[in-house]
């Protein structure tokens, strides 16, 4: 019986996890450019962290148990309510604003699909303790930055914006009373993935009246916001200023089809989609200025994003933005004659210690098959242990320039480091 990974979670063989760590190393760039400081938080969690706080629909995702303690637990589905946890328990050790980032691995019970695994790994990077509009520019400048650090450009992704805000301003014109908006806001996430009959049931289900579900629709599309929420409206609107100050603007796109479908967000929200439209969403995030109350009694101001590893490696793939994968030695030692093995020992180490990435064969093998592997292995150079060695040296080619020179042993590393 072959026993196969659970569906929606992957092997990461070598060549996997090196796009993996090149799509890290970026994310790190990015937020030391930006000056975030990493972070990180426990795997799994009490699972009440996220039933009180993140909205049923990751809820419904949980891989959650109970544990051999009988507690409730579950794997993280995303890293924002354990965020706000730290950030409220030690609250005053920090400097504000708080501008943290993470790389975790998170894990979602979710129908497979493109784009859409049961496990991921996620940038994520926050802001806490600044209500100004100039930390959501500073976010979502990250954000696009983060992206062009890849190599995409703004004819290959868009950053759609809205405001929560001002959609409670609107839905509280049409009679919507505050304790229904986050319903309704979860169906308005998925109005462009789903079919209309189920958004109208999902209405109806509400006891929005179909009158009332029109002018919604049409709110999402057209965005004629003026009367809705003025003051909300002029926040966004210098938010849209400032990054085209920064010379974003091109990147930026305001939609209010974007709500987002987690529960706590309070203000400016957003997501990175491909331009095409072919892809699910690269990015999202927005501001939470009650999270981290709500889960810690600390009142903080906080916004932030989260941005998969799935899309965006699916996105480079198409872009032909991913690296080659190489392997890359300094040298291979090539054993000409096997009495000389342990003397081959020997050099391995002083070379490794040196700081050089070293490999040779581990059981006796034909110098075809050895100049095989040190080719196969990436390696800039061959070092042939043979006769010379009695006169204390060795020779050492040149794999790429098919050159070769009898080397002092002693300036060994003096030459591979060449
Ligand atoms: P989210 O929109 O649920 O937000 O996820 C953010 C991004 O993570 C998505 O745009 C997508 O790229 C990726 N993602 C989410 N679920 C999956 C999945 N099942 N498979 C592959 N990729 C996925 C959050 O998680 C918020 N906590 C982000 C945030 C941080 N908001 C404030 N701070």
């Amino acid at each position: 019986m072959s026993l196969q990974s659970l569906p929606g979670f992957r092997d990461f063989y070598p060549d996997d996890c090196a796009l993996r760590n090149y799509i890290f190393l970026n994310w790190r760039e990015a937020a030391r450019r930006y000056g975030f400081r990493e972070y990180d938080g426990p795997p799994l969690e009490p699972l009440e962290l996220y039933t009180r706080k993140s909205g049923d629909e990751i809820v419904s995702q949980l891989f959650d148990f109970t544990d051999k303690g009988e507690r409730h637990v579950a794997m993280r589905p995303e890293l924002t309510p354990t965020l706000a946890r730290m950030v409220g328990a030690r609250e005053r050790d920090f400097k504000k604003p708080i501008k943290w980032f993470a790389i975790p691995q998170l894990f979602r019970y979710e129908k497979q699909q493109r784009g859409r695994l049961r496990e991921h790994f996620q940038f994520n990077a926050d802001i806490i303790g600044e209500k100004g509009v100039e930390a959501d520019v500073e976010l979502v400048c990250l954000l696009v930055d983060t992206l062009r650090g890849f190599g995409l450009t703004h004819e290959d992704f868009v950053v759609r914006v809205s405001d929560r805000r001002v959609w409670a301003g609107y839905l509280e014109s049409l009679g919507i009373a505050p304790d229904k908006h986050a319903a309704v806001f979860g169906i308005v996430d998925k109005i462009e993935r789903e079919d209309g009959a189920v958004t109208q049931k999902k209405f109806d289900a509400l006891g929005v009246s179909s009158a009332t579900v029109a002018a919604i629709l049409k709110f999402a599309d057209t965005g004629e916001f003026a009367s809705a929420a003025p003051a909300a409206m002029e926040t966004l609107k210098r938010f849209l200023d400032a990054m085209a100050h920064a010379g974003l603007g091109q990147f930026i796109r305001f939609d209010p089809k974007i709500v987002r479908g987690l529960a706590y967000y309070t203000g400016i929200v957003f997501e990175a989609f491909d331009v095409k439209g072919e892809l699910r969403a690269i990015a999202g995030g927005g501001r939470y200025d009650n999270l981290v109350k709500l889960v810690s009694g600390v009142d903080l101001p906080a916004l932030g994003f989260g941005m998969g590893d799935v899309v965006l490696g699916e996105l480079l793939k198409q872009r032909g933005l991913l690296p080659k994968v190489e392997r890359r030695l300094d040298a291979y030692i090539v054993v000409a004659k096997e009495e000389l093995r342990s003397q081959a020992l020997k050099l391995v180490h002083d070379l490794r210690e040196a700081g050089l990435a070293c490999d040779y064969a581990l059981t006796p093998a034909k110098m075809g098959k050895q100049f095989e592997m040190a080719s196969a292995f990436g390696a800039r150079f061959a070092v042939v242990i043979g006769d010379e060695w009695a006169q204390g040296q060795a020779t050492v080619k040149s794999l790429a320039a098919r050159t070769e020179e009898k080397v002092d042993v002693a300036r060994l590393v003096e030459k591979l480091t060449e």
